[in-house]
Formats: C-alpha cells, structure tokens, sequence
C-alpha cells in the first residue's frame, strides 16, 4: 500500500545523501576488489550488479559511481554512455553500515512508525537502483519474510505484487516465480503500486513481488526491513548449533550409511530438537547469547563507516603527551556488560574493565568533539594513563581519533 507522507517526520534521505552512501559503497568495493579480496568484500558489503538482467561476476567497476560522477543522474548518464546503452540494476543490502546518519533515522523511523506491529531492534536498509526494466532476480519472495517498507529517494518506481494465496492456488505462477522466468502472464493478477520520489510504500512479508522501471527512468529506493534481534541471534545461533549436530548425527550414522534411514531419521531429529531446545534454555547459552548480541549492537551502533574497515593498524600507540580528535562523524559506541564496558567505533570493538568514570570519559569524548590530551583526560578522570592510553591507542588504530596539532605549535 502507498502511506501517506504525513504519517513520517521528514524525508529519509535526500537524493544527495543517498547517492553519497553509494559513493561510500563504490569506495570500499573498488578498495576491496583491487585488493583481491572480492570475497571478503561481498560478504561484508553484499552488493549485485545486474546487467541486461544477467548478474555480473566480474568487472564491476564501470558499474560503481566514480569520483569525477558529481550526481546520481550524472552517473547513471556515464554508465550508459560507458557501457552502450546497456540497463542495469544494482541491489545492496545492510547499505546502512556505510552512513551513521542513515542508521539512526532508520532506527527512529523504527520506533516512530506504527503502521505494523512487531519487535524492532535491528533494522536493515538495502538499497535498490539504476534504469533495469524489472528487477534482476525477478518475481521473489524475500527470504526474510518481513513487512517492508520502500521510499522513494529519486525517480518512479512500479512495485507488483501476488499474494501467497494466488501464488499458491496458481502452480504456474509460482514455477516461473521460483525459477525468476518471465511474468508477463500473470501481471493482470498483481497488485501494481507506482511510487514516486518521497513516497513511502509498504508490504506484507508473504507477498511475491518485483519492481520495474516507468517510462525507462533510472531510480533509487531504500527499503527497510525492521527484526528483534534477539531472534535474530537465536536464530544464527540455533542453525549453527543444528548444522554442528547434524554433522556428528551424519558421522556417526549406522552401517556406514551417510544418512540413517527414514525410521531412524525421525527419532534422532526429535532427539536434536529436544537437544536445541534445551540448550537454548541453558545459561551457557543465555550468556552467549548476551555476548552476541551485544557484539551485534556494537556493530550496527558504531558510529564510523564500515563493520570491518579500515583494518586497525595494530604497531599503533599514542604516547600520553598527544592532543587527539575524535575523527569527523565518528562516535564511540559503548555498553556496560558483566562489569566490562564494550566500546566501539568504526566497525571495532574492544573491551575495557568498566567503571563509571570510563563511561563519564566516552561521554566527554562524543560531547565535546573537541582535541583532548591524553595526560589531560587522565587528570581530569579517575582512570589510570595506561588505561587510558590503551584505549585511545585502539581508537586511533581504526582512524576513529586522529592526533591533533597542539594550539601552542
Ligand atoms: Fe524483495
């Protein structure tokens, strides 16, 4: 459904701002992928490219935005020009580790919008852009199966969308969804919904859907898909523990079989559950549980740019005469846990032994975004310099403060 605009405070991104955080993207994928690390670079910042519906594996680079595209409509002019009119799509998902900024509105547009109920702890921006007729995975089902929530950032987008029900009571439908093929048959059974930049639309988890351009506009939307993560961690958790159990059961199968028969399969997989379910009760597990969550929090709170970037520069030390800064837009997370204090900043975590003072000490830094010396905190703040010079070393180990001339020099 289309939701008026009045039901949100303000826009969630100008089209400006959107485009930045693509730039951002581009940045580390080209960082990345020119260090041969393709790999680690899709499994933190899982990007696809699409091209005339066929998903690139290679060569992505004319496809990213480049320092000399000054505008979104300026890059998606060079990319056509570049690559012979060719259409293409881009889809990024978590876009937010990429903007502090973007994550806090969502996580405001998260406890302010009431359109659906549900739990909303994590949330997560994917972003959807470029001049493709139709998305290129096709009519899809997302795995998450959440309630989503689209705006528009530029240009018009067109949403269909089938209800399980007709998915379901409709098998040739539901082969050419699952195998991404061709729709044309069933676009008079969708539900169209045309969007336009500032609009907002939403739909259930359970609806099959695609997107599609208008009049062969290029155009970007984010869309927002709030979890409790809570669940969310029991969940990786639980499927971690199951595969680990499954693979002993499998190990240890009768007769040398690889699997145990139907029969037996079906005792031993009441057995694991039964298993699963006790550990999820189990305090071991409750504490694991705590930990990963926090560590999750920590990732998705801190205020610099990327979860795993830069890498700390580990031979970094600051030395208790230097003026440091905090680096510009970055915030130091931090959260009290078992007497420890957890604090993180541009995608890194560390622990300290917690004390009130080291929570007061983060508080000033984050406040006063004003240069510091390190002798200076440590007189101010009753914590001991080597402590304090070890956290400010993490710190600038991941460029989250930078060392700051002195007024006097
Ligand atoms: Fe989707």
């Amino acid at each position: 459904m289309l939701i008026p605009k009045s039901e949100f405070a303000q826009p969630i991104a100008t089209e400006a701002e959107a485009f930045e955080w693509l730039r951002a993207v581009s940045r580390f994928l080209t960082t990345k992928l020119s260090s041969s690390q393709p790999a680690e670079a899709q499994s933190q910042m899982p990007t696809r490219i699409f091209v005339e519906g066929r998903l690139l594996q290679k060569d992505f680079a004319p496809f990213l935005v480049q320092p000399s595209d000054r505008s979104f409509a300026a890059y998606i002019r060079r990319v056509t020009e570049t690559s012979g009119g060719e259409r293409f799509g881009i889809a990024i998902n978590d876009i937010q580790i990429v903007s502090q900024e973007l994550w806090a509105r969502a996580r405001e547009l998260a406890t302010t919008y009431k359109g659906f109920a549900g739990n909303r702890d994590i949330v997560r921006v994917s972003a959807f852009l470029g001049n493709y007729p139709r998305s290129g995975f096709g009519v899809h089902l997302d795995e998450h199966h959440r309630h989503v929530l689209q705006y528009g950032v530029t240009g018009n987008k067109r949403m269909r969308f089938w209800s399980r029900a007709f998915v379901s009571s409709h098998p040739k439908a539901h082969r050419q969804f699952l195998s991404a093929s061709d729709y044309d048959g069933f676009i008079g059974d969708s539900i169209t919904l045309d969007g336009s930049a500032g609009d907002w639309l939403c739909w259930p988890g359970t609806y099959w859907h695609v997107g599609e351009t208008i009049r062969d506009e290029a155009h970007y939307s984010l869309s927002f898909v709030f979890e409790n993560v809570e669940t969310y961690t029991l969940e990786k958790i639980a499927a971690r523990g199951f595969c680990r159990s499954v693979a002993e059961l499998c190990k240890s199968a009768p007769h040398g079989d690889a699997f145990p028969d139907e029969g037996t399969a079906s005792s031993q997989i009441h057995e694991l559950v039964d298993e699963v379910q006790r550990a999820l009760q189990s305090q071991r597990f409750r504490n694991e549980v705590t930990g990963q969550i926090l560590t999750e929090w920590m990732s998705k709170t801190t205020g610099g740019n990327f979860r795993h970037y830069p890498e700390p520069k580990t031979d970094m030390r600051v030395g208790l005469e230097e003026r440091v800064m905090l680096a510009e837009d970055i915030e130091v997370a931090f959260t009290s846990h078992a007497g420890e204090i957890l604090y993180a900043a541009n995608g890194h975590v560390w622990r300290a032994a917690g004390s009130d003072a080291l929570a007061d000490f983060f508080r000033s830094i984050n406040s006063s975004r004003t240069p510091f010396s390190v002798r200076g905190a440590a007189s101010t703040f009753p914590i001991a310099e080597e402590e304090l010079r070890d956290i400010v070393s993490n710190l600038a180990s991941v460029s989250a403060v930078t060392p700051a001339p002195d007024p006097s020099d």
